[in-house]
């Protein structure tokens, strides 16, 4: 296969004595794994002044701290279980490791993160070239290797794998029924569903093999990861958006020519920028095809509203879409971080809705009428927003809160608002997590589909300016309406829904039945129940529970909505 060819294999020779690399060792083994995002931004060096009193951080700042990590990482396939001290001893001979986990997707692999990219080159450089008589070679030597069975190495006991995927359904209802209240099924589930450390850093290593790629085409180029993956509501299993950024070559948001001198630009004819994009995704998408590493099942899908190619990356199990010329996503991605960092509440709401609709079958990875991750998000959004006291500002006022450095205005979108925390002041609403659920509930079975539109930039309903049942204002391409592909037929089972849930949860709440007299398993009560189809009267429609959980193996998912 073509994208095999051009994987270097990494052959490892030395069997030199160990000892003085355990220290090291024991420190990465003991190192803590963390499972928030925030956690982890945490736990990274202070060293942006971006950086808020209390941690947190813009989502540039946090992006560009990820993707240095990902330039001084390399991506291993360990055919055989190695001695993970023994790997590490070899590894050291070619820099100081930073960091390094192991996981499982059709083998093991391990992440490592040098010290400087240092490292990365003289591995590279160790790295022989394969010859494989039916397959030629390619001029390209990608930071994804192979670590070519070798005795010393092996080790057949227990290697720690970090999981990158989510548990089953049916742990998932098990666990969330021994809890002892639903606000703690709600943080439960979000600990269960949240992407981990291992599995952010896995996505930015991504992007950044696939830089390497594209940076033969244009070599300033940047590949950044947007969507689920770094706004903050990524739940394992998750496909990776990522977005073929060349501003920092055509200078789009350049107003004025600082120096009387230009770069003198042969200028291809293009009816259009959009007929541009298409071209670039094109040449890129064929040498992802031909050249790229363990991209599998490449699809150019050059005439979407948004052009993408979409592929497989098999070593770390992610199904991709690369998109270019995509800034407002990117925006928006940014807004739904910050909103998420604002309050804790946030973040565990869109979770849980997000997991509840998709056991429901309201949300799906495949394309179709449909609500979105996207638009149900915005809808929870819309929702805190509607609290009294409200929970999250408007999007006009953290417009308003904006200093110069947040104006963005893109193909004539205003999408300015701030980014500094210490200036975003929250109002006071100490209302749990419980009663935010069953309010949102509530809030959506009675809301005026049929004539009111969600309008997030003003945290009030608007009177619809067009006749789709549902109308979700896109927050920055205003005149946008992001739930335009929903139907009626699915509006109502939402909105069937959440009566049905209302009513389950408050029930729920009367009986707490959380275990019969005499059983071992508990009795699915609380949240555990409303992620149960069959718990949930009136459901016309039922999904497969084991479509739910969003399998690692890309071959069998349908591709993303
Ligand atoms: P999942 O992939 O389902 O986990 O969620 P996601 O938020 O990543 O959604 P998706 O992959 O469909 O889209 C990626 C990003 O593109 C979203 O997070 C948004 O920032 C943006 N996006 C998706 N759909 C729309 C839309 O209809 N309008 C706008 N403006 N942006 C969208
Ligand atoms: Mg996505």
């Amino acid at each position: 296969m073509a994208s095999s060819i051009a994987v270097s294999r990494l052959h490892l020779r030395g069997r030199t004595c160990l000892l003085n690399c355990l220290q090291k060792v024991d420190t990465f083994l003991h190192r803590g794994v963390g499972t928030d995002a925030a956690v982890a931004q945490a736990q990274t060096t202070e060293r942006d002044g971006s950086e808020a009193k209390d941690g947190r951080r813009s989502l540039l700042a946090v992006q560009d701290e990820r993707r240095e990590q990902a330039e001084k990482s390399v991506l291993i396939s360990c055919q055989s279980r190695p001695s993970e001290k023994k790997f590490l001893k070899y590894l050291s001979r070619h820099g100081d490791v930073n960091k390094y986990f192991f996981y499982e997707s059709y083998g093991v692999y391990a992440v490592v993160e040098f010290a400087s990219r240092d490292g990365v080159a003289s591995l590279i450089e160790a790295a022989t070239i394969p010859s494989v008589s039916h397959e030629s070679m390619v001029p390209f030597k990608s930071r994804l290797l192979s670590l070519r069975s070798v005795d010393s190495l092996n080790h057949q006991s227990g290697l720690p794998c970090q999981p990158q995927t989510s548990v089953s359904i049916s742990e998932l209802v098990h666990r969330l029924s021994s809890e002892d209240s639903v606000e703690q099924q709600i943080t439960s589930l979000t600990e269960a569903f949240q992407l981990t450390e291992e599995n952010s850093r896995l996505r930015f290593l991504v992007c950044s093999l696939l830089n390497d790629i594209a940076a033969a085409y244009f070599p300033e180029c940047t590949i950044r990861p947007f969507g689920s993956s770094v706004n903050g509501f990524g739940k394992l299993g998750c496909d990776l958006d990522m977005f073929l950024d060349l501003d920092s070559i055509s200078g789009w948001n350049v107003k004025q020519p600082k120096a009387g001198l230009l770069l003198e630009y042969q200028m291809k004819r293009a009816n259009s920028e959009r007929a541009v994009t298409q071209s670039i995704l094109s040449v890129i998408g064929e040498c992802v095809d031909q050249f790229g590493p363990g991209c599998v099942g490449v699809q150019r899908i050059l005439n979407a509203r948004c052009p993408l190619v979409r592929f497989s990356h098999q070593p770390s199990g992610f199904q991709c879409d690369l998109t270019a010329n995509n800034r407002v996503a990117m925006i928006s991605t940014e807004l739904l971080y910050l909103y998420g960092e604002l309050d804790p509440r946030v973040r565990h709401l869109v979770f849980t809705i997000r997991c509840w609709a998709r056991a429901h079958g309201i949300t799906s990875s495949i394309p179709g009428a449909w609500i979105s991750n996207f638009s149900l998000t915005v809808m929870v959004l819309f929702f805190l927003q509607k609290r009294n006291p409200p929970i999250i500002p408007t999007l006009n006022h953290l417009r308003d809160l904006a200093g110069p450095a947040d104006n963005s205005v893109i193909e004539g979108h205003d999408c300015t608002f701030v980014r500094d925390f210490s200036k975003i002041h929250l109002q006071r609403n100490s209302e749990t997590l419980e009663t935010l659920l069953c309010e949102f509930f509530v809030f959506y079975a009675t809301f005026p589909f049929s004539r009111m539109s969600i309008n997030i930039r003003k945290g009030k309903e608007q009177n619809k300016p067009e006749v789709a049942p549902l109308h979700i204002q896109n927050p920055f391409e205003t005149s946008l309406n992001v739930s335009k592909n929903v139907n009626a037929t699915q509006l109502s089972r939402f909105v069937a829904l959440c009566q049905e849930s209302s009513w389950l949860i408050q029930q729920s709440e009367r009986n707490s039945p959380k275990s019969a007299a005499g059983e071992s398993s508990p009795t699915p009560w609380g949240l555990a129940a409303l992620l149960l189809p069959s718990q949930v009267e009136g459901m016309k429609s039922r999904v497969s529970m084991t479509t739910w959980a969003e399998p690692m193996n890309w071959s069998t998912l349908p591709s993303s909505a």
